[in-house]
């Protein structure tokens, strides 16, 4: 089957603010929901949390290899347990950073164009080189952002260097809100950063625990008001209309769901960092 394929780069300029959940969790939604083909490719190179997320972390190829140009990008691609849903991790070991040129991104990523119905980047933070590549591999961008002036001051700069470059903005996620008064309104970040604020995810422990579980927040917890948001924010994205679940579909898919078990920490993990 051949896509036309919809290239979306998720970016924020300061670290830390869900970039990588979100990626996780609109790619879980959009494959699981809406029945969209989804590739996830981890750009953030030199700190590479896509797989840890997701409870991958060991992968013979990975998108290290394809930017030393040592193997194909369609080599470093691996299937998640939620069909539709695929991921391109980036290694955790520094050793892997050995020849890597961000500057092929662009190459590598259009090589994908026709293999998914959405290709999700997720950026690394600031604007240095890496985030650049991702921004220029990008048809479209999403902005996350948190309702704090620190935040919104990177996620402006985002704006404008991605304005230069010329990638369509979608719009901004705000995320980790309910903090209280003392927080941003969504109408004052669209004055600021002049986009719409097409998302709002609430800080919830529960996308805390979902991590811990290694499971997008949306497998982890549907029921939650985060889940919802994301939910929302990919029948927005797919361009489809999101109704949440009804109580007999939320009780049985309760008792359908296998609990996640907490494992141990694998410290085998230290040797892979070297
Ligand atoms: N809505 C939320 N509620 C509560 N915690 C959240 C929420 N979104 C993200 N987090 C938590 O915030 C932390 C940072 O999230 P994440 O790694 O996705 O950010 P990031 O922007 O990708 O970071 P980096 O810039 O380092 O790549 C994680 O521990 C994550 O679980
Ligand atoms: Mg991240």
């Amino acid at each position: 089957m051949f896509f036309l394929s919809r290239i979306i780069g998720v970016i924020s300029g300061k670290g830390g603010v869900g970039k990588t959940t979100i990626v996780i969790n609109l790619g879980a939604a959009l494959a699981s929901k809406f029945k969209k083909d989804v590739i996830i490719v981890d750009c953030n190179v030199t700190a590479s949390h896509l797989g840890l997320y997701l409870g991958m972390y060991y992968y013979p190829v990975s998108l290290n290899q394809v930017l030393s140009g040592e193997v194909r990008i369609d080599k470093a691609i691996y299937n998640y347990s939620i069909p539709g849903m695929r991921i391109i991790p980036a290694s955790l070991s520094l050793n892997d950073l050995k020849g890597v040129d961000v500057a092929e991104l662009k190459k590598h990523i259009k090589t994908l164009f026709g293999t998914a119905d959405i290709i999700l980047l997720d950026g690394a933070p600031g604007f240095g080189r890496e985030v650049m590549a991702t921004i220029q591999a990008s048809d479209e961008l999403l902005f996350i952002t948190t309702p704090f002036i620190p935040t919104l001051i990177d996620t402006m700069k985002c704006f404008n260097v991605a304005s230069e470059i010329g990638a369509k903005p979608l719009g901004i996620v705000l995320n980790m809100t309910g903090e209280g008064r003392h927080e941003l309104f969504p109408n004052e970040i669209e004055q600021l950063v002049e986009l719409p604020v097409i998302s709002q995810i609430p800080r919830d422990k529960i996308v805390v625990k979902g991590l811990a579980a290694k499971l997008p927040v949306i497998d982890y917890n549907p029921r939650s008001k985060a889940s919802k948001e994301i939910m929302k924010l990919a029948a927005h994205i797919a361009g489809e209309t999101y109704k949440p679940q009804g109580l007999f579909s939320r009780v049985s898919s309760f008792f359908r769901r296998e609990k996640p078990r907490r494992e141990l920490l694998d410290f085998k993990l230290k040797s892979l960092t070297k």
